[in-house]
């Protein structure tokens, strides 16, 4: 079990795949439709039996803590993610499974040993999320304070390092920080296999990126639509900084995914679940907690309601196979190690992307065949 065994996530495919959200109903489809996400633990298992089946290499779930209202309470039900990835990796074979951890709602000694715990379930294949949180109502219910931003990464930090030690050979070791001190502290077992879980981070900020680029083994980045040149520049920008402070990072994108046979059926239905049957008052509330109001963004409001409500700003990939493959291509060509997908259910609309898709980007030699 090798460090590097864990960066490639078990598989040779230069173009990692992963599923993004299944934690959590409705997953990132912010949509009424009645076949959306349940989020239901039965479905997450059957999701990642087939995942793991299919050669998929994670699942990334969403930490979340309080749904979102409208008239779905989009993500209204979440599992929790650590406890959600014990149990898909007790049931998988290949499949790195991620839990997304709010740094300041949860002491390091004990996520550290929740780490081990489910790493050793999964024989090496825990990773880890590591977010700040930036949704105040979320940390209101814990009687959390929410800092601010650049504070959020200075925390963040030191639970990092914290969680580090603890992993580490260290015996018996004390941590003094500015806001976190532990004593003696003693934490056994580490980690499966004598080598480190995975670590992910997503921020977006120059200071949430530079907390990934000295930490963690992945960024994960938006790739806004039709901007692939600008993300290919940022995936360029981030990979010179991590050398320059003497590490390496990857870069993995988010995307949406609606696949249908023919070009036409994928556009109907993407009109359908995104503009027809949005959550609408979901998607206001989202956009109004992060701050983006008509008044704003008076000119291109409409579009960024749909941006919303199609996986929350997550890249839409709409089209029949070809024209999927083509576009996870182009990502990958933009120096994307790996995309997040989410489906508007991943159970129905895995297997024809498995038929149809998985052996396209195998003839692309982007992955090998199954
Ligand atoms: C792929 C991806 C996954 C994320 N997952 C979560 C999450 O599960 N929970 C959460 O509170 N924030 C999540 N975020 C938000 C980021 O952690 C981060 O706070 C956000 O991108 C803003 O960046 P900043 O913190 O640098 O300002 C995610 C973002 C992305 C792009």
């Amino acid at each position: 079990m090798s460090t590097q065994d864990r960066l490639s996530l078990y598989s040779r495919n230069q173009l990692k795949l992963g599923l993004f959200g299944a934690n959590c109903s409705s997953g990132r489809a912010v949509t009424k439709v009645p076949e959306r996400w349940s989020g239901s633990w039965d479905d997450c298992l059957r999701l990642a039996r087939m995942a793991d089946a299919a050669g998929i290499e994670f699942m990334l779930p969403v930490g979340r803590w309080k749904g979102y209202g409208g008239d779905t309470d989009y993500q209204g039900e979440t599992l929790e993610t650590v406890t959600w990835a014990a149990g898909l990796l007790g049931a998988t074979q290949r499949l790195t499974v991620f839990g997304t951890v709010h740094a300041p709602l949860i002491h390091p000694l004990i996520a550290a040993k929740q780490f081990v715990t489910a790493d050793h379930i999964g024989q090496g294949r825990f990773g880890l999320n590591i977010v700040c949180g930036w949704n105040e109502g979320e940390f209101d219910m814990f009687g959390a304070t929410m800092r601010e931003h650049e504070a959020r990464y200075d925390y963040a930090q030191e639970w990092f390092d914290t969680i580090r030690l603890a992993w580490s050979a260290a015996e018996d070791c004390d941590f003094q920080g500015k806001f976190i001190q532990v004593r003696q502290a003693r934490a056994k077992p580490k980690p499966y296999g004598g080598s480190r879980p995975i670590v992910m981070n997503a921020g977006a900020s120059p200071t949430g990126q530079a907390f990934a680029i000295r930490n963690c083994d992945a960024l994960f980045s938006m790739t806004p639509k039709g901007k692939l040149q600008e993300f290919t520049a940022h995936v360029a920008n981030v990979k010179a900084l991590a050398r320059r402070g003497g590490r390496q990072i990857d870069v993995y994108t988010v995307a949406v995914v609606t696949c249908r046979p023919t070009q036409r059926e994928a556009a109907e239905y993407y009109r359908h679940w995104v503009i027809d049957n949005a959550d609408w008052a979901a998607v206001d509330r989202i956009m109004a907690m992060r701050g983006v109001t008509r008044e704003r963004f008076p000119d291109d409001f409409e579009e960024r309601r749909h941006h919303q409500a199609n996986g929350m700003g997550g890249l839409p990939i709409v089209g029949d196979p070809d024209t999927v493959t083509r576009e996870l291509a182009q990502i990958a060509a933009a120096g994307a190690k790996g995309i997040a997908l989410s489906f508007v259910n991943y159970l129905d609309e895995l297997p024809f992307f498995r038929e149809e898709v998985l052996p396209r980007l195998a003839r692309m030699g982007l992955r090998e065949t199954e």
